[in-house]
């Protein structure tokens, strides 16, 4: 059994410990340094539960090693809200649009869709759908999630069009 010795920052907040060569990520995220927001489903790559940022890149944290992230930058669906609470905008629209039900899939979904759309990007409804080809969500059917993203791509015109309805209505 090898150990090593690791240094990251998850959320902001620096953690410095030893893991053992055999950990992945998501077992260190979870186990040991108490981020219960990552999910692990398969332990293979396949269901995308597991989905946190490292350096910005959405990543599934069952693939990676603990030791792979020495020196990284890890965000996890639990330092996406703003500290007064206010949520992420992808949070927002899932919520708004009930994107999620049991909730087992939703913090790999998030940081999926924060990371394509982190720093001002705007990867548009194509891109952003094409990216839940890596999640298995078991409960909602997607709809809901294709409609939060609209709501993130801007291409949900439903407000739009009720606001106008109410309009002639009046
Ligand atoms: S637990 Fe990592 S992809 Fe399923
Ligand atoms: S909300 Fe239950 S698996 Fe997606």
């Amino acid at each position: 059994m090898s150990e090593h010795k690791i240094e990251l920052t998850v959320n902001g907040r620096h953690h410095r410990g030893t893991v053992e060569g055999r950990h992945t990520l998501g077992d260190w995220l979870r186990g040991q340094a108490g981020y219960t927001g990552v999910h692990i489903g398969c332990e293979h790559g396949v269901c995308g539960a597991c989905t946190v940022m490292v350096d910005g890149r959405a990543v599934r944290s069952c693939l990676m090693l603990a030791v792979q992230a020495d020196g990284c930058t890890v965000t996890t669906v639990e330092g996406l809200a703003d500290p007064d609470g206010t949520l992420h905008p992808v949070q927002q629209a899932l919520k708004d649009c009930h994107g999620l039900q049991c909730g087992f899939c939703t913090p790999g979904i998030v940081c999926t869709l924060a990371a394509l759309t982190a720093d001002g990007a705007q990867p548009g409804e194509e891109k952003l759908t094409a990216a839940m080809s890596g999640h298995i969500c078991r409960c909602t059917g997607y709809q809901g999630i294709r409609r939060a993203i609209r709501q993130i791509a801007g291409t949900d015109t439903s407000a739009a069009q009720g606001a106008a309805h109410a309009e002639q209505g009046a």
